[in-house]
């Protein structure tokens, strides 16, 4: 299958260049690795609402399957990547976003104050991931086990027929 993979770090110290952006090539190795899906956009932008919106709306509208966002989804003042994606979703996709809280409250209590969301504009599903590194794969090992298959849905590349199948 091939899917367009965009990957948005959302930090103001890692857009300022305070620290180096750990998340973002973490997320990409391990996508590359486990899925051989191809990053076509990578980019790191601080949190705030409007240049989070834009960039995300910008790689719909080019067609990317998946945008993988890390960061900015605690109770920080400033964290706002939730606020940002719902602006742009259609369609939410609640399953996503509850699995990642459960699995990862089996690991950390901390996983509760993730208010990260998910959902779909038009082709292309939006997931927020949280910031942290440890977070970020522990969070990617539980959403490997479905994006195969949902963006194959999205796609329409047999979802609907299997769907059938089973009714
Ligand atoms: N999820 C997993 N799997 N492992 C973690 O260590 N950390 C949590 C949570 N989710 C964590 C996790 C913490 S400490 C916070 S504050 C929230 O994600 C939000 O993180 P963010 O503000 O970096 O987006």
């Amino acid at each position: 299958m091939h899917v367009r993979v965009g990957i948005l770090t959302v930090s103001d110290r890692a857009a300022s260049g305070t620290y180096e952006d750990e998340s973002g090539p973490l997320i990409s190795g391990i996508i590359n690795r486990r899925s051989g899906w191809r990053i076509s956009r990578q980019a790191i932008v601080p949190d705030e609402i409007d240049d989070i919106v834009t960039i995300i709306t910008s790689w719909c509208h080019e067609g990317l399957d998946l945008i993988l966002t890390t960061g900015g989804t605690g109770f920080a003042p400033r964290d706002v990547t939730p606020e940002a994606t719902l602006k742009v979703i259609e369609k939410l996709t609640p399953g996503i976003s509850e699995a990642l809280r459960q699995e990862s409250l089996k690991i950390t209590p901390h996983a509760m104050l993730s208010r990260a969301v998910a959902g779909i504009r038009q082709g292309t599903l939006i997931i927020n991931l949280p910031g942290n590194p440890k977070a970020v794969k522990e969070n990617l090992d539980v959403l490997m086990l479905v994006l195969p298959h949902a963006l194959e849905q999205l796609k329409d590349e047999g979802g609907t027929e299997t769907t059938h199948r089973l009714v």
